[in-house]
């Protein structure tokens, strides 16, 4: 049987109190719903709707781009009218899986556990037993423990209050009951709302069978309402990735102290000291160290590489055996081959170095192709830029640069090349020589020091 997921999109999250609807805040990087969506793709369903609704135009632009397809809810009435919604867009008779944009972190393993399940039930929900179950629907049981209904937080009973167990949002509806059990809704409730949490007591009114899967991580299905709650699954998704790095093999000096907005691909022997941020895609390969407070985006590390303290590495692919930083920032386009040294206070940006090169201190290396075993003194700046148009600077293998030199793009530096500190070079320094500009010293042997005159502050 082929399945067709709905994601629950189209509240406004008034709790949030934010002028974006909730489903677009991000948790680690990435907005609640894509959390969402990425996960259910693994159970390769045949169709993925997100119901949008409030602020429509601000989710679709968010999402767009995706093999997912939208559907309209004009009015928020309620989760069950969300889902009945996509009625006419199901293909008919597959089976649906509910999920909640606002639950991020449900796991796909998890999802197959419902849809797969070995019963004959029309209704299937997660449930789970927060610490707290304040806001969520409580699972009501028949004497013989069956499913007999859920009944939402502001509906319950005081009596009802104290059961623990809670629904999750995520459920799944048999194909053939599906629109029977969509069309019979109805508000008649204390929110005057459509729930499609009432769907399971009117499965059982109807004489079929509702199962419960209880989910045993309670965090997994946490659900985002409000900024709290949001810092609370951001605090349970960094444990849970953290996790993963430590099982593969990598020594994190404090677990609670890095931050992971995106995947890590990992070789053995990693090393991470405290306070870094990870965003994006990101591979550190065997051996590779990362000092206290790095943040990297997007970039490769390969083996043997050593990331030193306060360093920022944004889309770059670093080489084996490169030491960066301490107080490095490294810029998009930047490509360090193996052995290359890179120090304190330096800036790279469209930068390829080559082989054992070093910058070791106080550079801004832009748009510039270097070659190997090069030499740049402290204070090397590549002028790329003429307040327009950006040049390329060209340095050949075996260079020397002096300190404090400017190079004024577009302009080469030929291989084995020295210049002198110093120097602005604006034309081409020809390989194998030493190439100064820079006005002669002079002493000024009439000078004399200025001597303080009276009165003066
Ligand atoms: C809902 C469940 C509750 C469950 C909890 C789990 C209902 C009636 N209640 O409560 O039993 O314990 O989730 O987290 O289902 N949405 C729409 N259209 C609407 C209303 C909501 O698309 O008209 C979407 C929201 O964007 C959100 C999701 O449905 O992603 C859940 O809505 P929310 O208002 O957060 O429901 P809860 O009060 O959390
Ligand atoms: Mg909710």
């Amino acid at each position: 049987m082929s399945l067709s997921i709905v994601i629950l999109a189209a509240g406004q999250g008034t709790r949030m109190k934010s002028a974006r609807p909730k489903v677009i805040h991000e948790l680690a990087g990435k907005p609640l719903l894509q959390h969402v969506v990425d996960s259910c793709r693994a159970l390769q369903p045949e169709q993925i709707f997100a119901v949008t609704g409030h602020a429509a135009e601000q989710v679709h632009a968010v999402m767009q781009g995706q093999d997912l397809s939208f559907v309209e809810q004009a009015e928020q009435l309620g989760t069950g009218h969300a889902l009945a919604q996509c009625l006419d867009a199901i293909t008919p008779g597959n089976d649906v899986l509910v999920l909640f944009g606002d639950v991020p972190l449900i796991r796909a393993e998890t999802m197959a556990q419902i849809v797969e399940a070995d019963d004959d039930a029309a209704v299937r929900i997660l449930s789970f037993i927060p610490e707290s179950p304040f806001g969520y629907g409580r699972i009501l049981r028949q004497q013989d423990d069956s499913v007999r209904a859920i009944v939402e937080h502001k509906d319950a009973s005081q009596e009802q209050l104290g059961i623990g167990e809670c629904f999750s949002g995520i459920m799944s509806i048999r194909g053939d009951n599906l629109h029977q059990l969509v069309t019979s809704l109805d508000n008649k409730n204390a929110q005057g709302e459509y729930y499609l949490t009432d769907v399971v007591g009117i499965a059982v009114a109807n004489g079929n069978t509702v199962s419960a899967i209880l989910c045993v991580d309670p965090g997994e299905v946490s659900g985002i309402n409000n900024q709290q709650q949001l810092a609370a699954v951001e605090a349970l998704y960094r444990a849970r990735q953290v996790d993963t790095l430590m099982t593969q093999g990598a020594k994190i000096f404090d677990p609670t102290r890095i931050d992971i907005r995106g995947e890590i691909k990992l070789g053995r022997d990693v090393q991470i000291d405290v306070n870094c941020v990870f965003e994006g895609n990101v591979t550190l390969g065997d051996n590779v160290r990362i000092g206290a407070n790095c943040v990297i985006r997007n970039s490769s590390i390969a083996a043997d590489s050593e990331i030193k303290p306060m360093t920022s590495i944004d889309e770059a692919v670093i080489g084996r055996g490169v030491s960066i930083g301490p107080f490095a920032r490294i810029r998009p386009g930047t490509e360090c081959e193996d052995e290359v040294k890179i120090g304190n206070f330096v800036e790279t940006k469209q930068a390829k170095i080559g082989k054992g090169s070093k910058v070791s201190h106080l550079s801004y290396i832009g748009d510039t192709e270097m070659g190997s075993a090069v030499n740049i003194g402290a204070g090397t700046i590549t002028c790329n830029y003429d307040g327009v148009n950006k040049h390329k600077t060209v340095i050949g293998d075996g260079v020397f640069i002096g300190s404090d030199t400017q190079l004024v793009a577009p302009v080469t530096v030929e291989s084995n090349a020295t210049i002198g500190a110093g120097s602005t070079i604006t034309r081409n320094a020809p390989a194998d020589k030493l190439t100064v500009s820079r006005a002669k010293q002079v002493t000024i042997d009439s000078w004399t020091k200025p001597v303080k005159q009276s009165g003066d502050s």
